[in-house]
């Protein structure tokens, strides 16, 4: 008989394992899982029942199918007690090997499946535990960085405030010397070069300590209007420079959420450099207004002057970059990092389309 069911189940690609008593069988079962159980009602010492019984008391096969194998009893009482014990089926011999191998393979699939289901569920565990790993290695990272960030800040701040009490002692001595040279033009021209140099150098100060007032100050939100800050920082640039004759076009109304401080300087820097920019142009003009772009409100300034070449345009943000010579167009480079870190600060981005002698447009979003 075991033979017999050896050859039926063979080609299932499952093991099988014959056990010829239920003692036998329990020893088994105590040693490794089992996909499904075929149990013969008569057996040597004890029944089919008595060890199905025994079987459904261990953790470890509590819920393995069993399948009842018998010849001797046909009456309904005796499937009842099989079924009594939890058994998933009972078949009378004789034994019709095809039926008994499809029941058979049912189970075999069902316990492959469910040690897939388990492994993978062990996987996603897996998985979950080192994303929230690396979620907490993040943070840390995070905190790091803005400790830096904070770091660097007071001291660049700390820096260029140090740095100009020296600057100040080399300005007298120089104005000092000049007093003394008795009009010789060579030495006057060099202390003149020295302090224009340290007058640049004040300058360079400045910026630096105002970019990281700009990364540290705290952001107070609230309504801001945009339109209203456009036109009194044209107004100064045409009361600083009467003579340029500039055509403005400020759309009215441009209200948005944010730091009107840190927004007014990232403003007056596009502005400032449309007017600069715009220099050299025969009939000047300079544009702010909103518009929508992806999807998004973006805001922006645009003039008809000088332009640039895109292909540096990546350099455009960075702090001390510039694309023209100091000579034509003065500036440190600072202002465009300025802005950019005012329009970041605001979850926003900033960027810029020019063409060479064709003018500039810089745009920004706010973010939210
Ligand atoms: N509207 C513009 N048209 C043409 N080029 C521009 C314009 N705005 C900026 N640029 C280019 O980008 C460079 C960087 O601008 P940014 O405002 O940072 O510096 P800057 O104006 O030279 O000096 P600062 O603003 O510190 O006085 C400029 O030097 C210029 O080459
Ligand atoms: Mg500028």
């Amino acid at each position: 008989m075991l033979v017999a069911m050896d050859a039926m189940l063979a080609d299932l690609g499952a093991e099988v394992v014959a056990a010829k008593s239920g003692r036998e069988a329990l020893k088994h079962l105590l040693e490794r899982d089992f996909a499904v159980i075929l149990l013969d009602v008569k057996m040597p010492d004890m029944d089919g029942f008595e060890t199905a019984a025994l079987i459904r008391e261990r953790e470890r096969s509590r819920d393995t199918p069993i399948i009842f194998l018998t010849g001797v009893d046909r009456s309904a009482t005796m499937a009842m007690r099989g079924y009594a014990v939890g058994a998933v089926d009972y078949l009378v011999k004789p034994i019709v090997p095809e039926f008994v191998r499809s029941k058979v393979s049912v189970f075999v699939d069902l316990a492959r499946k469910n040690a897939q289901m388990v492994h993978q569920a062990d996987r996603l565990r897996v998985r979950e535990e080192e994303a929230r790993a690396l979620a907490a290695e993040q943070r840390v990272l995070i905190r790091e960085l803005e400790h830096k960030n904070r770091e660097l800040e007071s001291f660049s701040y700390a820096v260029s405030h140090d740095l100009r009490a020296p600057l100040r002692r080399v300005d007298g001595f120089a104005r000092a010397l000049t007093d003394k040279s008795g009009g010789d033009p060579t030495a006057d021209r060099f202390l003149g070069n020295i302090r224009e140099s340290v007058r640049q150098m004040g300058q360079l100060i400045d910026d630096v300590l105002h970019l990281s007032r700009v990364t540290s100050a705290e952001m107070r939100r609230q309504e801001v209007d945009l339109s209203a800050l456009a036109d009194l920082a044209l107004g100064r640039m045409r009361e600083a420079e009467p003579s340029r004759k500039v055509t403005a076009r400020v759309r009215p109304g441009v209200v948005v959420q944010g730091d009107g401080r840190l927004l007014r300087i990232a403003l007056e820097n596009l502005l400032q450099n449309a007017w600069k920019f715009t220099g050299p142009s025969r009939e000047p003009v300079i544009e702010f207004g909103a518009e929508q772009r992806d999807g998004e409100r973006a805001y922006f300034v645009k003039d008809n002057g000088v332009g640039f070449d895109m292909g540096y345009a990546g350099r455009l943000f960075g702090p001390f970059q510039r694309l023209h010579r100091a000579a034509e167009f003065p500036g440190s480079g600072i202002g465009l990092a300025t802005a950019q870190r005012v329009i970041h600060r605001h979850g926003g981005r900033i960027w810029a389309e020019a063409r060479p002698g064709e003018g500039a447009t810089f745009l920004f979003t706010l973010g939210r």
